[in-house]
C-alpha cells in the first residue's frame, strides 16, 4: 500500500497584485490531504473521496468510466502517467483535512498526492517538478488558468515567492514559532469575479491604482527579508499594511472586517484578507501567547477557525504493508 500526502497553502502576502506582475507571497500550512492506492479485484482504478462520498472509475488507459462532479479532473493525472507506463488496477482512498473552496488550495493538494502516490504505486520515481507539472494539468481542469501557485505549495512546502510565472523558494525555518489562524466569513467567493472586479477598478483609476501596485510590490520585498529573519511582528505589520491595500483594490467587506478586528484585538501580531477576498477567509498571525485567545475570539464569529502552523514539508510518500 503507498500513503501520499501534501499540504494546504495560504497567500501571506501580494494576492490580486500578482495578476498584474508584482510578486506574492504563499507558504504551505500543516494540514494536509492524504491518498491511499492499494490493490483492487476488478481490471480497473476506482478513485473515492471519504469526504465528498463521491466514487470515480477510471480503465487502464486513464479514461473514465464512471464519472463523479469533483472527482473527473483528476482523471487528467491517470491520462499522464499512461505517457510514462501501463496503468495498474488499483483502489484509490482520497481523505483531506483541508476546507474545499476556501482558497486553501485543497484541490492541488489532492492533485499532488494523488500523483505521487499513484505514480510510486506503478513504480515510477518521478521528481518533484515532474509531480507538481502533472498536478498543475489537472489544476487547469478544475479552475482554468491557475497560477501554479497551489500545484508548486502543495509539492515543495515552504514557501514561495511568485512572480510572473516564476516560483522561487524562500526559506520560513525561522517562523517555526508562527500560528497561522484562518477563519471564515461563511459567505462564497468567486475567484474570477473578485479578480475581473479588481482589473475593472485598475482600468478606470489607473494613475491612482498603480501607486498601490507599487506599494504591494515594495511591502512584499520588504516581507521576504523579514520571513527569513523571523521578525514576526514586521510581519505582522505588513499584514495589516497588506490587508489596507487589500481594501483599497475593493476586495474587502464588513464580514471580513470584522474577522481582521477580532483577530487584531485578541492580540494576533497581525490580520488580512488572504485569497481573493468579496467572501472567503482572513489569516491572522498569532505566537502561541496569543493564539488561543484569538482562535476564540474569532470562533464567535466565523463560519470556522483553522489553527495551522507552516509546514516545511511538501509531499510526502510512504510504502506500508497492509
Ligand atoms: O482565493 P484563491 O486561493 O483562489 O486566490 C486567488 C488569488 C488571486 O491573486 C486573487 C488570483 C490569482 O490567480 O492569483
Amino acid at each position: 500500500m503507498i500513503i501520499a500526502s501534501a499540504p494546504a497553502k495560504t497567500i501571506l502576502f501580494g494576492e490580486h497584485f500578482v495578476v498584474k506582475g508584482c510578486p506574492a507571497i504563499a507558504i504551505a500550512l500543516n494540514v494536509r490531504s492524504n491518498v491511499k492506492v492499494s490493490e483492487h479485484g476488478d481490471l480497473s482504478i476506482k478513485v473515492k473521496s471519504l469526504n465528498l462520498g463521491e466514487e470515480m472509475i477510471v480503465d487502464l488507459n486513464g479514461k473514465p468510466v464512471k464519472l463523479s462532479p469533483n472527482l473527473t479532473p483528476y482523471t487528467k493525472i491517470f491520462e499522464m502517467l499512461a505517457n510514462y507506463c501501463n496503468l495498474k488496477q488499483a483502489y484509490i482512498e482520497i481523505k483531506s483535512d483541508i476546507p474545499i473552496a476556501a482558497g486553501l488550495g485543497s484541490s492541488a493538494s489532492i492533485a499532488v498526492a494523488l500523483t505521487a502516490a499513484y505514480s510510486r504505486y506503478l513504480g515510477l520515481s518521478l521528481n518533484l517538478d515532474e509531480i507538481s507539472r502533472i498536478a498543475y494539468e489537472s489544476e487547469k481542469i478544475v479552475h482554468g488558468k491557475p497560477s501554479g501557485i497551489d500545484n508548486s505549495i502543495a509539492t515543495y512546502g515552504g514557501g514561495i515567492v511568485f512572480e510572473k510565472g516564476n516560483i522561487r523558494r524562500i526559506n520560513i525555518d525561522k517562523l517555526s514559532e508562527a500560528f497561522i489562524i484562518i477563519a471564515n466569513t461563511g459567505v462564497e467567493r468567486s475567484t474570477r469575479d473578485a479578480v475581473l472586479k479588481v482589473l475593472r477598478l485598475y482600468d478606470k483609476y489607473e494613475s491612482i491604482l498603480m501607486h498601490v501596485y507599487e506599494a504591494s510590490r515594495n511591502l512584499v520585498n520588504e516581507a521576504i527579508k523579514h520571513i527569513e529573519e523571523g521578525n514576526l511582528r514586521e510581519l505582522g505589520e505588513l499584514m495589516n499594511i497588506n490587508h489596507g491595500l487589500l481594501s483599497a483594490i475593493g476586495v474587502s467587506m464588513l464580514e471580513l472586517e470584522e474577522l481582521v478586528y477580532i483577530a487584531r484585538k485578541a492580540g494576533a501580531l497581525g490580520s488580512k484578507i488572504t485569497g481573493a477576498g468579496l467572501g472567503g477567509c482572513i489569516i491572522a498571525l498569532s505566537t502561541k501567547d496569543s493564539v488561543e485567545k484569538v482562535e476564540k475570539a474569532l470562533k464567535a464569529k466565523a463560519k470556522w477557525v483553522l489553527k495551522a502552523s507552516l509546514s516545511m514539508d511538501g509531499v510526502r510518500v510512504m510504502e506500508k504493508e497492509h
